[in-house]
């Protein structure tokens, strides 16, 4: 059976190769309007274009420039002569077929290449690198634990077996700062994380952020002592640091070391004993 090729037409190559410059056009026009901020339909509707006539140009090219039948090669001595291969050169060049390839591969490779460009612009769209920021709440030594209209927290004010939401002074909006302030009796609390430094007369704060997917804490069980996350039922004892002993939180709830001040003021003594929130958030 002998070769035999679909029509390699001049007006198909054209074709194929408007649809690809086109395409880079498109993908060129995406580029700039993330670059100027971004306009959600105008992004869409080029990627549209873009994206159709990259693939509007490869259907055009299989159907018109590419063998369409199947074909064997006769088995025939390999070698061929210089001769030979200067004529097939020469029928090669005479086609047209080396222009007509150029043409098409330096428009799919501009379309292709505008693409790329345009799907790189949206690593802007993740920001700054964290750093170290999550590392850190606003709580520093010193600092009054405030309530959320900022009056400063004394230690008397805090009810038995009673929860108080409580915030670093200065940073009651703050999003990783909130505690929770709890009073048990003093003589329950053990251990290096509940003993009276950091829980003085049994006053104990833990941050706020649940561990698992970060929902406010907010539910206090005194008779159990546990504290619970509402979203996914995560249960943490106070007694234990906070330790999470039911739902999907796999880490126990950061501590804020605390102190009383000469006017009976609770102060913190530091920053959480460890990074807020999912484990997730502190991932770099
Ligand atoms: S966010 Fe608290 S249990 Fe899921």
């Amino acid at each position: 059976m002998t070769a035999r090729r679909a029509p390699e037409g001049d007006g198909a190559a054209r074709l194929v190769s408007a649809c690809f410059f086109l395409s880079a056009i498109a993908g060129i026009s995406l580029a700039v309007v993330y670059w100027r901020g971004g306009q959600t339909q105008a992004e869409g509707a080029l990627w549209a274009v873009a994206l159709g006539l990259l693939g509007a140009g490869f259907v055009l090219w299989a159907h018109h420039l590419m063998p369409t039948d199947p074909y064997a090669e006769d088995r025939e001595p390999l070698e061929t002569t210089p001769e030979e291969q200067h004529e097939f050169a020469d029928d090669f060049e005479r086609g047209g077929v080396l222009e007509r390839r150029r043409l098409i591969l330096a428009a799919l490779t501009s379309a292709v290449g505008a693409l790329a460009v345009a799907l790189a612009f949206p690593i802007r769209s993740l920001g700054p690198r964290p750093g170290h920021a999550l590392d850190h709440t606003p709580w520093r030594p010193g600092l009054r634990v405030v309530t959320s209209d900022g009056q400063p927290v004394r230690a008397a004010q805090v009810p038995n077996d009673g929860l108080v939401t409580v915030f670093p002074e200065g940073h009651t909006d703050s999003a990783d700062g909130p505690a929770v302030l709890m009073r048990v009796d003093p003589q329950l609390l053990s251990g290096a994380r509940g003993d009276a430094q950091w829980a003085p007369e049994g006053l104990i704060a833990f941050s706020k952020v649940c561990t698992h997917a970060g929902c406010p804490v907010g539910l206090y069980e005194a008779t159990s002592h546990e504290l619970l996350c509402p979203c996914h039922q995560s249960a943490f004892a106070v007694l234990q640091g906070a330790r999470p002993i039911s739902g999907p939180a796999d880490r126990a709830l950061p501590q804020l070391p605390l102190m009383i001040d000469a006017d009976g003021v609770l102060r913190a003594r530091g920053d959480f004993s460890s990074p807020i929130g999912p484990r997730t958030w502190n991932m770099r």
